[in-house]
């Protein structure tokens, strides 16, 4: 009937196993290689997506694959007529359809997958003026002492070349809807109920920014930073805020690779698209609500340089 989900994503990286240590600090959890396109990587798992993140070795860091997750065969057959209407690459695969943007340099693959099912996780309880939540107990956001562990994969953001090409693919070539704009930002995108899924910016060369992993609440946000800050302080990179567009919780931290990898929470879900107004949003709205300042290096990664070298050197 619909896309519905992420379903995982390769990122390839010049240190793949300093980087893979990075991820399995972040909580994801290793598991043994299976077959498929991922045969040969180290795989990751998250907590209710199954496995997801796969590191194969890249001469510098890119997002390799992305895979979208749909419900039947009928979808698979509208997207490919889509993507060749679009004169977009074409490949069938057992499960799905392979396509390619030239302007993030991804292959994008919608297979039919399992939708995902997640516990009912209610919120902790919050005192607030004239309701209290939790006579006589501490908050259970001091009380917990069991590493982070994401969820699932919420979205990815990439920088393009041909921003507005990249854009078409996801949304007339794949079907993806779009819940607000930035204007000289991007689209948020989404392919599930979540607010977005993919964002793509226009950048001077492809690279990945960053990529999105859900935890239960603010405090599995914090708690989860600070404990990789405390491994490796340079690793911080922009938080604890809230973004406006999308509401989520953020903090974003680096790899040893350079990507981005946010921990998440409370992210705006769209049910009914007819309920749901989309916006524009002007100045730093488009980027937070609270919290500090984006520093620089969040706005352009500071090796962006270097990646644009490594493009022309053939990496
Ligand atoms: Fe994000």
């Amino acid at each position: 009937m619909a896309l519905h989900r992420l379903t995982r994503i390769t990122i390839g990286v010049p240190n793949v196993e300093e980087t893979a240590g990075y991820y399995t600090e972040f909580g994801l959890t290793e598991g043994t290689a299976e077959g498929g396109e991922g045969a040969g990587g180290r795989q990751f798992s998250t907590g209710d997506g199954g496995e997801q993140l796969t590191l194969v070795p890249t001469p510098r860091r890119r997002l390799v694959e992305l895979r979208v997750g749909a419900d039947d065969p009928d979808d698979i057959e509208r997207v490919a007529a889509s993507l060749a209407g679009l004169d977009l690459a074409v490949e069938k695969t057992a499960t799905g359809v392979r396509t390619y943007d030239p302007g993030t340099e991804v292959s994008v693959v919608v297979e039919v997958a399992g939708r995902i099912s997640q516990e009912d996780t209610p919120s902790p309880p919050y005192n607030t003026p004239g309701h209290l939540a939790r006579p006589n107990t501490r908050a259970p956001g001091v009380l917990r002492e069991t590493p982070v562990q994401p969820r699932k994969l919420g979205h990815v953001v990439l920088g393009s070349t041909d921003q507005e090409g990249s854009q078409r693919l996801f949304t007339e070539g794949l079907g993806f809807k779009i819940s607000d704009t930035v204007p000289g930002l991007a689209a948020f995108m989404r392919c599930s109920t979540d607010h977005h899924n993919v964002l793509v910016q226009q950048a001077p060369v492809a690279f990945l920014h960053h990529t999105s992993w859900q935890v239960n609440d603010i405090d599995e946000v914090g708690r989860g930073a600070t404990a990789m800050l405390e491994k490796d302080p340079a690793r911080h990179v922009w938080g604890l805020g809230r973004h406006h567009v999308g509401s989520n919780f953020f903090w974003y931290l680096r790899d040893p690779a350079g990507n981005f990898s946010e921990y998440y929470s409370d992210l705006d879900c769209i049910v009914d698209d007819a309920l749901w107004t989309p916006r524009t949003w002007e100045g730093m709205r488009g980027l937070y609500n609270w919290g500090p300042p984006p520093p620089a290096s969040f706005l352009a990664p500071e090796d962006l340089a270097a990646l644009m070298t490594g493009t022309h050197g053939g990496g």
